[in-house]
């Protein structure tokens, strides 16, 4: 048997269509095949390689990481300098309110973290998520996901969750002394790219703050420089309780967090101690990666022109069969009438060395979620790639 073949046979399966490209290598903005084809990555591993592949400064803190020690105690127990350093940079671009960093192995992780805090920090039964919010696929992110086929086939699910509709004045009344916790992506990714308006950040934080719940922003995609700036609370004027980031915060490698106050993370401590535990959440080759990502997110300035290229994608992306394009940053969703059209230009998409792919919980849209290092020569290639197979 092929690899492909091999992989059909022995890798679980998520779909009974995965993509299945053989990528034997990844470097910058590219991906190459098995049979040497270049690939533009439009996807960036859904938003995981926001400084590109291979990012020279990610590899250079693996390796020295890799000499002076792997994983060597769960969680929370020794001063792993890879975490603490880490921790720190990210407070230090940080609201103050925001100084405590539980690193996990993933975003879904983060998610479940963020869950516990929230109930134990407020002593309340009740949660409220969105319609079209994508929280991952463990079964606490599972029961706040919003959509019914995904939920479904899993029940019974986590009690005393509710479903609300993202962006709306009228459910912010559903908050009550009740719920321990609101959690909202600050942009909603599956659902295609979906901003909600800062004035109903700015009410639905004030809510929150009137009933003494917590606010939950889940940035594992819209964080670390997608929309523009470094976290994307800092577009809508508001500040989470808990920030929640994965996916482009390790630099390509695993790792998630969930991120509060001191004061509030500390409950996870006590009464019960070991509140959350994780063996290799915060990995330290992983910390050490995602480290140097963000050194390098900011040194090299690669948000700077994040608003240029999305205005770029955007004059380009122009056709009467695109019904509509939904963005914010370098994060695209190009709208057609239906799954098929989209799927028939994905595929094409592909053939001619541009990879994309949709969107979970809007199978009409093409996404669009590249390294922020892309170029502009790259931008119009792109474009012309997808404007030739649509
Ligand atoms: C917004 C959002 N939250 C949470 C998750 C879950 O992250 P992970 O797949 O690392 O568990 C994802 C993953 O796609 C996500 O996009």
């Amino acid at each position: 048997m092929n690899q492909r073949e091999l992989f059909l046979r022995h890798v679980a399966q998520t779909s009974p269509a995965p993509l299945a490209l053989e990528i034997v290598k990844a470097e910058g903005t590219k991906l190459y095949d098995a049979k040497g084809k270049e690939y533009i990555d439009l996807i960036g591993g859904i938003s995981v390689a926001n400084t590109g592949h291979r990012h020279p400064g990610v590899l250079a803190a693996i390796r020295e990481q890799l000499d002076a020690y792997l994983h060597i105690m769960v969680y929370g127990e020794f001063v792993e300098t890879p975490q603490v350093k880490y921790a720190q940079l990210l407070a230090s671009y940080l609201p103050a309110s925001l100084d405590s960093v539980y690193f996990t192995n993933s975003g879904a992780e983060a998610v479940e973290g963020a869950m516990k805090l929230a109930k134990r920090v407020t002593n309340r039964p009740h949660i409220i998520a969105f319609n079209h919010s994508y929280h991952g696929s463990t079964q606490g992110a599972l029961s706040i996901i919003g959509d019914e086929y995904w939920r479904n086939a899993f029940r019974p699910l986590l009690p005393g969750i509710s479903h609300e509709k993202y962006g709306s004045f009228e459910m912010l009344e559903k908050i009550t002394a009740d719920t321990a916790c609101v959690i909202a992506e600050t942009v909603q990714a599956e659902g295609g790219v979906l901003a909600p308006s800062a004035e109903w950040m700015q009410a639905l934080r004030q809510r929150c703050d009137e009933t003494g719940t917590l606010l939950v922003l889940d940035e594992i995609q819209a964080g670390f420089g997608r929309t523009g700036t470094l976290w994307g609370f800092e577009n809508f004027g508001v500040t989470p309780d808990i920030l929640l980031l994965g996916k482009a915060l390790g630099g390509g490698m695993p790792l998630g967090a969930f991120i509060s106050s001191r004061e509030k993370m500390f409950q996870l401590a006590d009464g019960p101690v070991l509140g959350h535990i994780t063996t290799f959440g915060g990995h330290p080759v992983s910390c050490a990666a995602g480290y140097a990502a963000m050194k390098a997110l900011i040194g090299e300035e690669m948000m700077t022109d994040v608003k240029q290229k999305e205005a770029l994608f955007r004059s380009l992306l122009v056709h009467p069969s695109i019904k509509q394009v939904n963005s914010y940053g370098l994060w695209l969703a190009v709208l057609f009438d239906t799954f098929e059209t989209n799927k028939r230009v994905i595929d094409k998409c592909i053939e001619q060395g541009v990879l994309t792919d949709w969107f979970l919980f809007a199978a009409n849209a093409l996404r669009i979620s590249p390294p922020l290092t892309i170029s502009e020569e790259e931008i119009r290639r792109a474009c012309e790639v997808i404007l030739s197979a649509v």
